[in-house]
């Protein structure tokens, strides 16, 4: 199969063109730097000429709704144009209906855009990947003191495994129209204490203290009412953050993304 995914420069997107390549496929990262711009659609009917299959991994934190959304219009339009039948498949983020955060609403977006076109399309939730968790942990960190949304509880999720399900969609049978996967995250969750226990074993340096802030504000109830955690017909699996943490480095730098 010949596979596209957008944003595969990027910390899963390049997971799973590593993934894609190694079941004996045809991977093509598509991003502004192999010359394809979601934001504007250049470059897109070009990469996507017989094309089997899309996954759209391609993100922005800071313009989600030129990227992940019309982004995801973007690819349909073109995938119409072009008169290719090709599966999209999708990632988004578990609880993003249930928490009113301008990124979460633009993957809700680009879930919709999905649903309404006339396209195969998958989307696949997953949660919070470890090296995210681990970075609310390390840079909540002021002295000996972290801080927590209320009771907030995470349950991250291992990003091989996120890029390896990703794959399994791509490369199985494609639905009619929209299909929502079953939900993915990781074994266990994990309230600020533990968190801030695991990492601060892992540093080998005494536990902060953690400070409780109260959800004032309606992104913070979503979080503090556990938006974020699966529901109970999720699938599990994957490696677990404590395995995840013992191949990174001592102490646990302060980054958003995973080495690849
Ligand atoms: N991080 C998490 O915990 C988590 C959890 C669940 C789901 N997700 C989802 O997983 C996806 C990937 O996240 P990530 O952390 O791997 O992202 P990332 O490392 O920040 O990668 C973003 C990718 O998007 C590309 N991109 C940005 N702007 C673009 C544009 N205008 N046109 C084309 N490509 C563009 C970037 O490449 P160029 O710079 O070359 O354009 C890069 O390859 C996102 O949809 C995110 O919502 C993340």
């Amino acid at each position: 199969m010949r596979i596209v995914v957008t944003g595969g420069s990027g910390d899963l997107g390049g997971r799973v063109v590593r993934q894609i390549s190694a079941r004996g496929h045809e991977a093509v990262a598509a991003s502004r730097r192999t010359g394809v711009n979601l934001a504007t659609g250049d470059g897109l009917d070009c990469v996507l000429e017989g094309v089997d299959a899309v996954i759209h991994s391609a993100s922005s934190q800071t313009k989600p709704q030129s990227v992940d959304v019309a982004g995801a219009r973007r690819i349909c339009e073109a995938l119409r144009r072009i008169g290719s039948p090709a599966h999209v498949v999708s990632i988004s983020i578990v609880g993003s209906d249930l928490i009113p955060y301008a990124y979460y609403r633009a993957k809700v977006d680009s879930e919709r855009v999905l649903e309404e076109a006339d396209v195969p399309a998958t989307v696949l939730r997953a949660t919070q990947f470890h090296s995210l968790a681990a970075f609310f942990g390390t840079a909540g960190r002021v002295g000996p003191l972290t801080f927590s949304i209320g009771n907030m509880r995470i349950q991250p999720v291992d990003i091989d495994w996120v890029a390896q399900r990703l794959t399994d969609h791509a490369t199985g049978p494609a639905p009619s129209g929209y299909r929502r996967a079953t939900d993915i995250a990781g074994p266990t969750a994990y309230s600020a204490d533990q968190m801030a226990e695991i990492l601060a074993t892992h540093d080998g340096r005494k536990p902060p203290r953690v400070v409780r802030v109260p959800a004032l504000l309606p992104v913070m109830r979503g979080f503090a009412k556990g938006g974020i955690l699966p529901g109970p017909g999720a699938e599990i699996g994957g490696q677990s953050f404590e395995d995840w943490l013992r191949g990174q480095p001592t102490p646990m730098p302060r980054r958003f993304h995973s080495p690849t």
